[in-house]
């Protein structure tokens, strides 16, 4: 039976770099970005007032699914942070951590706005995504991004596990606020 991963985690967090390793070491794979999803099919319904698109959740669930339906491959890998706030039958959910320092290095060298970039290190912070993952799919993961990454990847799809949890990012906050120059909470 086809075998469905949902990589998902904060932006910047590392998924698409790892789900393109992951896909690569294995032998029957599609890899499905949601992103690419939203922008290609025109799956939003607007703009926010920084300019972003605002995905269409219902749409895009339907076209993931459809997606995943019309796969031949053994393992679909579906990735986006989107993800954690989608239910996807019967996939698996692997959430990718990143260190705040890393997330912030590289969301200012992609130019993302101050406020897109805060709200993103407090998500990571509290784990919004591996928490929403975890209410939302049966199996949730969480990993740290880095070299291992692809590899504990491969091991939980093969059914070997090897997932972490209690990845705890909270404390390194207060550090990050202050380089924004923003108060400690
Ligand atoms: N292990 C790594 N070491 C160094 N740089 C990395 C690593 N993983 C990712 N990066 C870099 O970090 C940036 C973000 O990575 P990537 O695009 O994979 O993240 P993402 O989670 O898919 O982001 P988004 O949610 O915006 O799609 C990229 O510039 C990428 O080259
Ligand atoms: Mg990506």
């Amino acid at each position: 039976m086809k075998k469905v991963v949902v990589i998902t985690g904060t932006p910047c967090s590392g998924k698409t770099t790892i789900s393109r390793e992951v896909s690569r070491r294995l032998p029957s794979c599609e890899l499905i970005s949601a992103n690419d999803l939203v922008k290609g099919k025109n799956l939003f319904t607007g703009y926010s007032k920084n300019g972003e698109m605002i995905a269409d959740m219902r749409r895009l669930s339907a076209e993931i699914g459809r997606r995943i339906k019309g796969s031949e491959k053994d393992v679909v890998i579906v990735e986006g942070h989107l993800l954690c706030d989608l239910k996807v039958r019967g996939a698996v959910a692997i959430t990718i951590r990143e260190h705040l320092g890393t997330l912030l290095s590289r969301m200012e060298k992609r130019g993302y706005a101050h406020k897109k970039i805060e709200d993103n290190i407090v998500a990571e912070s509290i784990d919004y995504c591996g928490v929403n993952a975890s209410g939302n799919y049966v199996e949730a993961y969480e990993i740290l991004s880095g070299p291992r990454a692809a590899a504990s990847v491969v091991s939980i799809i093969s059914g070997k596990k090897g997932g972490m949890g209690g990845i705890d990012m909270l404390e390194e906050l207060n550090g990050i606020l202050k380089k924004l120059g923003k108060a400690a909470i």
